[in-house]
Protein backbone atom coordinates (compact mmCIF):
# COMPACT_ATOMS: atom_id res chain seq x y z
CA UNK A 1 0.00 0.00 0.00
CA UNK A 2 1.26 3.76 -0.84
CA UNK A 3 1.78 5.53 2.34
CA UNK A 4 0.96 8.81 2.57
CA UNK A 5 2.40 11.47 4.93
CA UNK A 6 1.23 15.14 5.77
CA UNK A 7 4.86 16.13 5.02
CA UNK A 8 2.95 17.79 1.41
CA UNK A 9 0.46 19.29 3.96
CA UNK A 10 -2.34 17.00 3.63
CA UNK A 11 -3.30 13.22 5.10
CA UNK A 12 -5.14 11.33 2.32
CA UNK A 13 -8.43 9.45 3.33
CA UNK A 14 -9.71 5.77 3.17
CA UNK A 15 -6.58 5.49 1.33
CA UNK A 16 -6.84 1.38 2.61
CA UNK A 17 -10.26 1.27 1.09
CA UNK A 18 -8.99 2.94 -1.79
CA UNK A 19 -6.75 0.97 -2.93
CA UNK A 20 -9.08 -2.53 -1.89
CA UNK A 21 -11.26 -0.96 -4.43
CA UNK A 22 -8.83 -0.60 -7.10
CA UNK A 23 -8.75 -3.27 -10.06
CA UNK A 24 -6.08 -1.47 -12.05
CA UNK A 25 -3.50 -3.70 -14.22
CA UNK A 26 -0.18 -2.36 -15.93
CA UNK A 27 -1.07 -0.14 -18.72
CA UNK A 28 -4.29 0.92 -17.39
CA UNK A 29 -5.92 5.02 -17.84
CA UNK A 30 -6.91 6.43 -14.54
CA UNK A 31 -8.35 9.58 -14.02
CA UNK A 32 -7.98 12.05 -10.44
CA UNK A 33 -10.12 14.77 -10.58
CA UNK A 34 -9.03 16.10 -7.47
CA UNK A 35 -5.28 15.78 -7.88
CA UNK A 36 -4.81 17.83 -4.30
CA UNK A 37 -1.10 17.55 -2.72
CA UNK A 38 -1.24 14.27 -5.05
CA UNK A 39 -1.53 11.41 -2.53
CA UNK A 40 -4.40 9.06 -4.19
CA UNK A 41 -2.53 9.51 -7.30
CA UNK A 42 1.10 8.51 -6.09
CA UNK A 43 -1.14 5.06 -4.83
CA UNK A 44 -2.38 4.88 -8.55
CA UNK A 45 0.92 5.46 -10.34
CA UNK A 46 1.91 2.17 -8.02
CA UNK A 47 -1.14 0.16 -9.78
CA UNK A 48 -1.05 1.49 -13.71
CA UNK A 49 3.32 0.26 -13.98
CA UNK A 50 4.99 2.08 -16.20
CA UNK A 51 2.77 1.17 -19.32
CA UNK A 52 -0.33 3.17 -17.49
CA UNK A 53 -1.31 6.82 -17.42
CA UNK A 54 -2.83 9.26 -15.59
CA UNK A 55 -4.94 12.16 -16.19
CA UNK A 56 -4.80 14.49 -12.89
CA UNK A 57 -6.87 17.46 -12.85
CA UNK A 58 -6.39 20.47 -10.21
CA UNK A 59 -7.63 23.61 -10.66
CA UNK A 60 -5.49 25.03 -7.39
CA UNK A 61 -2.16 25.94 -9.21
CA UNK A 62 -0.38 26.27 -5.55
CA UNK A 63 -1.89 22.01 -5.03
CA UNK A 64 -0.70 21.66 -8.03
CA UNK A 65 2.64 22.58 -7.78
CA UNK A 66 3.32 20.38 -4.65
CA UNK A 67 1.69 17.48 -6.47
CA UNK A 68 3.87 17.63 -9.52
CA UNK A 69 7.34 18.05 -7.61
CA UNK A 70 6.00 14.85 -5.43
CA UNK A 71 4.86 13.06 -8.49
CA UNK A 72 8.26 13.93 -10.74
CA UNK A 73 9.83 10.22 -11.31
CA UNK A 74 6.45 9.48 -12.74
CA UNK A 75 5.86 12.54 -14.72
CA UNK A 76 6.27 10.39 -17.84
CA UNK A 77 3.12 8.80 -17.04
CA UNK A 78 1.61 11.83 -15.66
CA UNK A 79 -0.95 14.20 -17.92
CA UNK A 80 -1.42 17.59 -15.67
CA UNK A 81 -4.93 19.76 -16.19
CA UNK A 82 -4.99 22.98 -14.91
CA UNK A 83 -8.51 22.72 -14.87
CA UNK A 84 -11.87 22.08 -13.10
CA UNK A 85 -12.48 18.80 -13.64
CA UNK A 86 -15.74 19.76 -14.90
CA UNK A 87 -14.33 19.58 -18.42
CA UNK A 88 -13.27 16.04 -18.28
CA UNK A 89 -14.85 14.84 -20.91
CA UNK A 90 -13.91 17.47 -23.25
CA UNK A 91 -10.23 16.82 -22.39
CA UNK A 92 -10.34 13.09 -22.84
CA UNK A 93 -12.09 13.23 -25.94
CA UNK A 94 -9.28 15.70 -27.08
CA UNK A 95 -6.70 13.64 -26.98
CA UNK A 96 -8.26 10.80 -28.18
CA UNK A 97 -7.91 8.83 -24.73
CA UNK A 98 -10.19 5.87 -23.97
CA UNK A 99 -10.28 2.75 -21.86
CA UNK A 100 -10.28 4.81 -18.35
CA UNK A 101 -10.20 2.31 -15.80
CA UNK A 102 -10.55 4.75 -13.25
CA UNK A 103 -12.16 7.56 -12.60
CA UNK A 104 -11.76 8.61 -8.95
CA UNK A 105 -12.92 12.21 -7.00
CA UNK A 106 -11.90 13.26 -3.23
CA UNK A 107 -14.00 16.30 -3.02
CA UNK A 108 -13.62 19.74 -1.09
CA UNK A 109 -10.80 21.02 0.35
CA UNK A 110 -7.10 20.21 0.91
CA UNK A 111 -5.19 21.16 4.34
CA UNK A 112 -3.20 23.15 2.37
CA UNK A 113 -6.06 25.27 1.92
CA UNK A 114 -7.98 24.70 4.82
CA UNK A 115 -4.98 26.06 6.62
CA UNK A 116 -4.29 28.79 4.63
CA UNK A 117 -5.78 32.10 5.75
CA UNK A 118 -5.59 34.21 2.50
CA UNK A 119 -7.67 32.01 0.66
CA UNK A 120 -10.38 32.88 3.05
CA UNK A 121 -11.85 28.88 3.34
CA UNK A 122 -11.64 28.62 6.87
CA UNK A 123 -13.81 30.92 9.98
CA UNK A 124 -11.03 29.93 12.34
CA UNK A 125 -8.61 32.03 10.32
CA UNK A 126 -8.66 35.77 9.88
CA UNK A 127 -8.12 36.51 6.36
CA UNK A 128 -10.09 38.17 2.67
CA UNK A 129 -13.17 36.32 2.17
CA UNK A 130 -12.33 34.52 -0.91
CA UNK A 131 -12.89 31.09 -0.76
CA UNK A 132 -12.13 30.85 -4.86
CA UNK A 133 -10.48 26.75 -5.47
CA UNK A 134 -8.84 28.38 -8.68
CA UNK A 135 -8.10 32.17 -8.36
CA UNK A 136 -8.51 32.71 -12.11
CA UNK A 137 -12.60 32.68 -11.45
CA UNK A 138 -14.52 35.67 -11.37
CA UNK A 139 -16.11 36.25 -8.15
CA UNK A 140 -15.03 35.63 -4.61
CA UNK A 141 -17.30 35.27 -1.71
CA UNK A 142 -17.14 38.80 -0.35
CA UNK A 143 -18.71 39.35 -3.66
CA UNK A 144 -20.82 37.12 -3.30
CA UNK A 145 -22.36 38.78 -0.71
CA UNK A 146 -22.49 42.37 -2.15
CA UNK A 147 -23.67 41.19 -5.41
CA UNK A 148 -26.61 38.92 -4.66
CA UNK A 149 -29.77 40.52 -3.47
CA UNK A 150 -31.03 40.08 -0.03
CA UNK A 151 -33.34 37.17 -1.49
CA UNK A 152 -30.71 35.04 -3.15
CA UNK A 153 -28.59 35.12 0.05
CA UNK A 154 -31.36 32.98 1.60
CA UNK A 155 -31.71 30.76 -0.85
CA UNK A 156 -27.93 30.34 -1.35
CA UNK A 157 -27.71 29.58 3.07
CA UNK A 158 -30.99 27.69 2.79
CA UNK A 159 -30.26 25.64 -0.17
CA UNK A 160 -25.95 25.03 -0.05
CA UNK A 161 -25.86 25.23 3.86
CA UNK A 162 -29.09 23.97 5.09
CA UNK A 163 -29.17 26.65 7.36
CA UNK A 164 -32.40 27.27 9.56
CA UNK A 165 -31.96 31.01 10.30
CA UNK A 166 -31.22 31.51 6.72
CA UNK A 167 -33.56 34.70 6.47
CA UNK A 168 -31.78 36.24 9.50
CA UNK A 169 -28.18 36.06 8.82
CA UNK A 170 -29.21 37.25 5.23
CA UNK A 171 -30.55 40.13 6.19
CA UNK A 172 -27.94 40.71 9.25
CA UNK A 173 -25.23 40.28 6.93
CA UNK A 174 -26.88 42.77 4.51
CA UNK A 175 -27.27 45.61 7.15
CA UNK A 176 -23.76 44.98 7.79
CA UNK A 177 -22.00 45.03 4.44
CA UNK A 178 -18.99 45.60 3.53
CA UNK A 179 -17.72 42.62 5.15
CA UNK A 180 -13.94 42.15 4.41
CA UNK A 181 -12.85 39.09 5.93
CA UNK A 182 -13.41 35.37 7.08
CA UNK A 183 -13.76 36.74 11.26
CA UNK A 184 -15.61 39.80 10.20
CA UNK A 185 -18.07 37.69 9.17
CA UNK A 186 -17.70 34.63 11.59
CA UNK A 187 -18.06 37.05 14.48
CA UNK A 188 -21.40 38.50 12.36
CA UNK A 189 -23.16 35.23 12.54
CA UNK A 190 -21.95 34.43 16.30
CA UNK A 191 -22.87 37.30 17.93
CA UNK A 192 -26.81 36.81 16.25
CA UNK A 193 -26.28 33.48 16.73
CA UNK A 194 -28.23 31.47 19.44
CA UNK A 195 -25.59 28.44 19.19
CA UNK A 196 -22.57 28.95 21.52
CA UNK A 197 -19.18 28.51 19.58
CA UNK A 198 -17.87 24.69 20.90
CA UNK A 199 -15.43 23.01 19.19
CA UNK A 200 -14.92 20.19 21.56
CA UNK A 201 -18.41 19.58 22.22
CA UNK A 202 -21.35 18.39 19.47
CA UNK A 203 -22.30 21.53 18.12
CA UNK A 204 -20.76 23.07 15.22
CA UNK A 205 -19.76 26.67 15.29
CA UNK A 206 -22.21 28.75 14.12
CA UNK A 207 -20.76 29.78 10.71
CA UNK A 208 -19.93 26.63 9.41
CA UNK A 209 -23.18 26.13 7.52
CA UNK A 210 -22.93 29.99 6.06
CA UNK A 211 -19.30 29.23 5.16
CA UNK A 212 -20.16 26.33 3.09
CA UNK A 213 -22.91 28.04 1.64
CA UNK A 214 -21.05 30.54 0.13
CA UNK A 215 -17.85 27.74 -0.70
CA UNK A 216 -20.57 26.24 -2.59
CA UNK A 217 -21.75 29.05 -4.57
CA UNK A 218 -18.14 30.75 -5.04
CA UNK A 219 -16.94 27.36 -6.82
CA UNK A 220 -20.76 26.30 -8.61
CA UNK A 221 -19.87 23.14 -6.73
CA UNK A 222 -22.87 21.19 -6.66
CA UNK A 223 -23.82 21.81 -10.37
CA UNK A 224 -20.06 21.37 -11.42
CA UNK A 225 -20.21 17.56 -9.57
CA UNK A 226 -23.54 16.76 -10.87
CA UNK A 227 -22.55 17.35 -14.48
CA UNK A 228 -18.79 15.80 -14.28
CA UNK A 229 -20.37 12.37 -12.71
CA UNK A 230 -22.25 12.45 -15.84
CA UNK A 231 -19.29 12.74 -18.32
CA UNK A 232 -17.27 10.18 -15.84
CA UNK A 233 -19.89 7.35 -16.57
CA UNK A 234 -19.44 8.13 -20.03
CA UNK A 235 -16.01 8.15 -20.26
CA UNK A 236 -15.48 4.75 -18.35
CA UNK A 237 -14.74 1.75 -20.38
CA UNK A 238 -16.29 -1.37 -18.86
CA UNK A 239 -14.78 -2.93 -15.67
CA UNK A 240 -13.98 0.81 -15.27
CA UNK A 241 -14.72 1.94 -11.77
CA UNK A 242 -16.14 5.32 -10.45
CA UNK A 243 -14.96 6.61 -6.65
CA UNK A 244 -16.15 9.39 -5.42
CA UNK A 245 -15.53 10.46 -1.61
CA UNK A 246 -17.93 13.51 -0.47
CA UNK A 247 -17.59 15.39 2.58
CA UNK A 248 -20.75 16.46 3.20
CA UNK A 249 -24.57 15.45 2.69
CA UNK A 250 -25.31 17.58 -0.53
CA UNK A 251 -22.12 16.10 -2.28
CA UNK A 252 -23.05 12.43 -1.04
CA UNK A 253 -26.73 12.53 -2.15
CA UNK A 254 -25.95 14.09 -5.31
CA UNK A 255 -23.50 11.07 -5.57
CA UNK A 256 -25.91 8.37 -4.25
CA UNK A 257 -28.59 9.41 -6.58
CA UNK A 258 -26.39 9.76 -9.50
CA UNK A 259 -25.00 6.31 -9.12
CA UNK A 260 -28.67 5.01 -8.31
CA UNK A 261 -30.10 6.33 -11.50
CA UNK A 262 -27.45 5.04 -13.49
CA UNK A 263 -28.52 1.17 -12.24
CA UNK A 264 -32.33 1.74 -13.55
CA UNK A 265 -33.22 0.52 -16.71
CA UNK A 266 -36.20 3.08 -16.61
CA UNK A 267 -35.68 6.58 -15.56
CA UNK A 268 -38.93 7.79 -16.76
CA UNK A 269 -41.11 9.86 -14.34
CA UNK A 270 -43.60 8.01 -12.04
CA UNK A 271 -47.01 9.27 -13.86
CA UNK A 272 -45.52 8.22 -17.17
CA UNK A 273 -47.19 4.74 -17.11
CA UNK A 274 -45.47 2.88 -20.16
CA UNK A 275 -41.49 3.76 -20.52
CA UNK A 276 -40.61 5.75 -23.14
CA UNK A 277 -37.13 6.92 -21.46
CA UNK A 278 -35.03 4.04 -23.68
CA UNK A 279 -32.64 4.38 -20.34
CA UNK A 280 -30.38 1.12 -20.35
CA UNK A 281 -28.04 0.28 -16.56
CA UNK A 282 -24.99 1.78 -17.28
CA UNK A 283 -23.65 1.02 -13.40
CA UNK A 284 -23.24 -1.07 -10.45
CA UNK A 285 -23.04 -0.34 -7.53
CA UNK A 286 -20.43 -2.11 -5.58
CA UNK A 287 -20.90 -0.39 -1.69
CA UNK A 288 -24.33 -0.61 -1.07
CA UNK A 289 -23.90 1.80 2.15
CA UNK A 290 -21.02 4.25 1.61
CA UNK A 291 -17.66 3.56 3.49
CA UNK A 292 -16.53 5.66 6.57
CA UNK A 293 -13.18 6.51 8.12
CA UNK A 294 -12.66 4.10 10.89
CA UNK A 295 -12.16 5.60 14.46
CA UNK A 296 -8.07 4.94 14.26
CA UNK A 297 -8.37 7.06 10.66
CA UNK A 298 -10.29 9.86 12.46
CA UNK A 299 -8.36 9.91 15.43
CA UNK A 300 -5.40 10.50 13.63
CA UNK A 301 -6.77 12.54 10.86
CA UNK A 302 -10.25 14.23 12.54
CA UNK A 303 -10.66 16.36 9.07
CA UNK A 304 -11.63 12.85 7.96
CA UNK A 305 -14.59 12.35 9.92
CA UNK A 306 -17.66 13.63 7.97
CA UNK A 307 -16.03 11.40 4.69
CA UNK A 308 -18.00 9.03 2.77
CA UNK A 309 -16.92 7.17 0.12
CA UNK A 310 -19.14 5.28 -2.68
CA UNK A 311 -18.01 3.03 -5.86
CA UNK A 312 -19.83 1.94 -8.61
CA UNK A 313 -18.75 -0.02 -11.81
CA UNK A 314 -19.02 0.63 -15.00
CA UNK A 315 -21.23 -2.49 -16.98
C1 LIG B 1 -9.53 16.78 -0.75
S1 LIG B 1 -8.41 17.48 -1.87
C2 LIG B 1 -7.70 16.08 -2.68
C3 LIG B 1 -6.55 15.46 -1.95
C4 LIG B 1 -5.87 14.35 -2.72
N1 LIG B 1 -6.77 13.24 -2.95
C5 LIG B 1 -4.63 13.90 -2.00
O1 LIG B 1 -4.56 12.73 -1.58
O2 LIG B 1 -3.70 14.70 -1.85
C6 LIG B 1 -9.41 18.14 -3.11
C7 LIG B 1 -8.64 18.86 -4.21
O3 LIG B 1 -9.50 18.96 -5.33
C8 LIG B 1 -9.40 20.25 -5.89
N2 LIG B 1 -10.68 20.53 -6.51
C9 LIG B 1 -11.87 20.72 -5.89
N3 LIG B 1 -12.83 20.92 -6.80
C10 LIG B 1 -12.23 20.85 -8.03
C11 LIG B 1 -12.70 20.99 -9.36
N4 LIG B 1 -13.99 21.24 -9.62
N5 LIG B 1 -11.81 20.83 -10.38
C12 LIG B 1 -10.50 20.59 -10.13
N6 LIG B 1 -9.99 20.47 -8.88
C13 LIG B 1 -10.84 20.59 -7.84
C14 LIG B 1 -9.10 21.17 -4.72
O4 LIG B 1 -8.43 22.32 -5.16
C15 LIG B 1 -8.23 20.26 -3.83
O5 LIG B 1 -6.88 20.45 -4.09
Amino acid sequence: MALTDNKYGHESVLIGPVENYLNLENGDVAIDCTLGLGGHSEMFLDHIGSKGKLIAFEQDESNLKIAEKRLSKNKNKIIFIPRNFVHLQQEIEDRKISGVKLVFMDLGLASTQVDASDRGFSFLKDGPLDMRFDKRSPITAKEVLERCSEKRLVEIFREYGEERYSKKFARIIKENLPINTTKELADLIQKYSHTPPNHRGKKIHPATRIFQALRIEVNNELEVLQDTLNQAIKVLAPGGRLIVISYHSLEDRIVKHTMKDSTRDCICPREVLICNCNHSPELKILTKKPIVPTEEEIGMNPRSRSAKMRIAEKL
